[in-house]
């Protein structure tokens, strides 16, 4: 079966491929945007194909669909326009007779009809494509991502999440998860699959458990949603990044503790990777 990839450059995107690598009945196409430096920067994708594709510029679709059987599908965090840049690439996938689409989407999805991950959703269930939709927690990896740099630089994580509780899952769990999943498409199709850790807990609570075990000295500050939106345009960072950052902080206040599935241990048939040991393995990132 060959798969088309997309995101392949980012945190699922990179851990998909590592997984993939174990699947020997799967020919893996990686869709890129830049070819000559993504085959430079990202070892994983030496001696894989790579094809040009760009959510954003549809004269890539037809290329980079060509012989495949089944598309990864991912949200760009920056593409909200889901009609403008999705609906084209579902109708095409359609058209060129791909009838597997897996979909990452996010934990409660199907609670909103306004989060672009469900109005994807419900483009692949109108086109009636089969579909596994891969609905995610929260990313231990944007410990190591997305707030790093404020870790770094001040010691301090900034959030608006108050004493919220966020289920911690690891990026490379949903890498190995999707890649089972891809391989064993038919016996887990057209449902979604909820994947989490074991353990739901606040950022305050992972803060101690990072200064435990490694002996960091980091503080979480939690601000009010206002004061945080404008603390961050301060420091420079575009609107559109801010306003996401704000409401994936900020609703696990209003909503209640996640819901913790046992989908990865009963597919997987192992336990999921706990947040102590995420912190162990990145110990490295989290001291000054
Ligand atoms: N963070 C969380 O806690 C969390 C939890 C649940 C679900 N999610 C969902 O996970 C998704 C993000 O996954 P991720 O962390 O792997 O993303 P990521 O690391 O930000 O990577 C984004 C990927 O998309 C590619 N990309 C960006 N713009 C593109 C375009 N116009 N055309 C084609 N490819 C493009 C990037 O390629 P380049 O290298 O070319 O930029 C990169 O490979 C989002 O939908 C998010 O909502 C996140």
């Amino acid at each position: 079966m060959k798969v088309l990839i997309t995101g392949a450059t980012g945190n699922v995107g990179l851990a998909l491929l590592k997984a993939l690598a174990d699947q020997s009945s799967i020919e893996v196409v990686a869709g890129v945007r830049d070819m000559a430096h993504d085959k430079a920067h990202f070892p994983v994708l030496e001696g894989l194909e790579c094809r040009l594709f760009d959510f954003e510029k549809a004269e890539t679709f037809d290329t980079a669909l060509q012989g495949i059987d089944l598309v990864f599908l991912l949200r760009p965090p920056h593409i909200a326009d889901i009609p403008r840049y999705f609906a084209p690439l579902i109708q095409k996938i359609k058209d060129m007779g791909i009838a597997k689409v897996v979909l990452l989407s996010v934990q409660g999805a199907e609670r909103s009809n306004i989060i672009p991950h469900r109005k994807i959703e419900k483009l692949i269930l109108e086109h009636g494509l089969e579909y596994i939709f891969l609905r995610p927690s929260y990313f231990m990896e944007n410990l190591t991502t997305t707030l790093l740099a404020e870790i770094k630089a001040h010691r301090t994580i900034t959030l608006p999440s108050r004493q919220a509780q966020f289920n911690w899952v690891s990026v490379q769990d949903i890498g190995a998860m999707a890649a089972y999943l891809i391989a064993h498409f038919d016996s887990h199709k057209n449902q979604p699959l909820v994947i989490s850790g074991r353990e739901n807990l606040s950022f305050g609570d992972v803060v101690q458990r990072i200064n435990h075990l490694t002996h960091a000295e980091i503080r979480y500050k939690s601000v009010n949603p206002l004061t945080y939106y404008f603390l961050k345009r301060r420091e420079g960072q575009p609107r559109d990044k801010v306003m996401v950052m704000l409401v994936l902080h900020f609703l696990p206040v209003l909503q209640g503790p996640p819901q913790i599935s046992d989908r990865f241990e009963a597919i997987m048939q192992r336990a999921p990777t706990s947040i102590d040991q995420f912190i162990a393995d990145n110990r490295s990132f989290f001291l000054s």
